[in-house]
């Protein structure tokens, strides 16, 4: 008999990929010939600049790039976001020491644990979060501690209620605003805190900002410009929602020398670099589409501006639309299950949207509409309402 295979302990912690779940029910609406409005992932409509389509075509045709791709990324990248980080935070980097391109920011984000945790170290998470975040830890066999975003306290963290054994137990903690899913932008008093905190006690501070160009009145900082972060954080940005290149998997990494060498020499033993030609891409991105993000940040906002503004108007309690594309709605009145709540939607409605306690369960009682879709779609799902 042939010995059965099971799969690791750690994949078994692993809850099922949330979006894998909403790709199974989207998919049987699709198989039933059920046509549904599909407000559910950070994927824009929006097409990529033309621009980089352009240079992606010339960069292919290049001997150079068909082949293996350095590790640490071309040069030419690496100046290209020292420069643009520079412009828009007014922070310098080093390009050959503090940056490094990714096959977007999940890649980087996920391996960061694997050079700096080991077993039993700590983790701490923001719940809600970006399910990315939780794999990332487990992977690394860390013990995670689940950092909640109350809607009392605007969903920062609160640290001091982080217990003093975890504190001292911990090795990393991912921090992510603007927010997905609730779309909080952090003030400059809450990162100066925390960095003071990562500092005190040695954490590393993993600080997701791959949503820093999606904002409405409020302008997100790096936290590289916060005293002393440069010691103690690693930021991770993403070309999939600055330039709406989801499907090209660029990102980069910039911050403390020693994390991103750790982090750098994890990826040497994994992947073997970043196609030639979208490094190419990226380049022509961050120093030829300066407007291309202005232009991005109007289209949301008018559809965020018109769905908020209405969903108020049918019943939802409370809305929140900060910052990202996504809307952080509570739940109507007579719901109190954000998944009954998303259940009713694909079935009543034909709308996908994601349940809130699919981030963690302190995201129970909201749901998230990503405003990923043109107006005109908005506008035929308020009409379902
Ligand atoms: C908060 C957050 N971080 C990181 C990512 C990953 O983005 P990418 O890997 O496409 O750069 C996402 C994607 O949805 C996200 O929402």
């Amino acid at each position: 008999m042939i010995k059965k295979i099971e799969i690791s302990k750690n994949l078994r912690k692993l809850p099922p990929y949330l979006f894998a779940e909403i790709d199974r029910q989207k998919k049987e609406l699709r198989e039933a010939k059920i046509s549904y409005i599909d407000l559910s992932i950070g994927d824009p409509d929006i097409f990529a600049p033309e621009n980089i389509i352009t240079e992606l075509h010339a960069a292919a045709l290049i001997k150079e790039n068909q082949k293996y791709a350095l590790d640490q990324g071309k040069y030419e990248l690496r100046k290209a976001i020292a420069d643009w980080c520079h412009d828009r935070f007014n922070v310098t980097l080093n390009e050959n020491t503090e940056i490094i391109p990714l096959i977007g920011s999940k890649e980087g984000l996920v391996h960061l644990p694997l050079a700096f945790v080991n077993r039993g170290d700590y983790a701490i998470i923001p719940n809600p979060g970006y399910p990315g975040y939780r794999g990332a830890a487990i992977f690394a066999g860390a013990k995670t501690y689940e950092l909640p975003l109350l809607e009392k306290n605007n969903f920062l963290p609160d640290l001091k209620k982080i217990p003093l054994t975890v504190r001292n137990k911990a090795k990393i903690i991912y921090v992510n605003y603007p927010n997905n899913p609730t779309t909080a932008v952090a003030p400059a008093y809450f990162l100066e805190t925390l960095v003071n905190f990562c500092l005190k006690y040695g954490i590393i501070l993993a600080y997701d900002n791959a949503y820093s160009e999606i904002y409405f009145e409020r302008i997100p900082k790096s936290i590289l410009e916060i005293k002393g972060a440069r010691e103690i954080a690693i930021e991770f940005h993403s070309f999939s929602k600055t330039f709406c290149m989801t499907g090209f998997r660029i990102g980069w990494a910039c911050g403390a020398e020693n994390l991103i060498k750790g982090l750098l020499k994890v990826k040497t033993n994994i992947d073997s670099g970043i196609f030639g030609a979208i490094q190419q891409a990226g380049v022509a991105a961050l120093t030829k589409e300066g407007s291309y993000t202005t232009r991005i940040r109007a289209i949301i906002k008018e559809r965020r501006d018109f769905f908020a503004h209405k969903l108020l108007e049918k019943g939802f309690p409370k809305v929140y639309a900060d910052s990202t594309f996504y809307i952080w709605a509570k739940l109507p009145p007579n719901f109190t299950s954000s998944i009954d709540f998303s259940k009713y939607l694909i079935q009543e409605k034909k709308i996908v949207a994601t349940p809130g306690i699919g981030f963690g369960k302190y995201g129970e009682g909201f749901i998230r509409f990503a405003l990923t879709v043109e107006k005109e779609i908005l506008e035929k799902a308020i009409a379902l309402f």
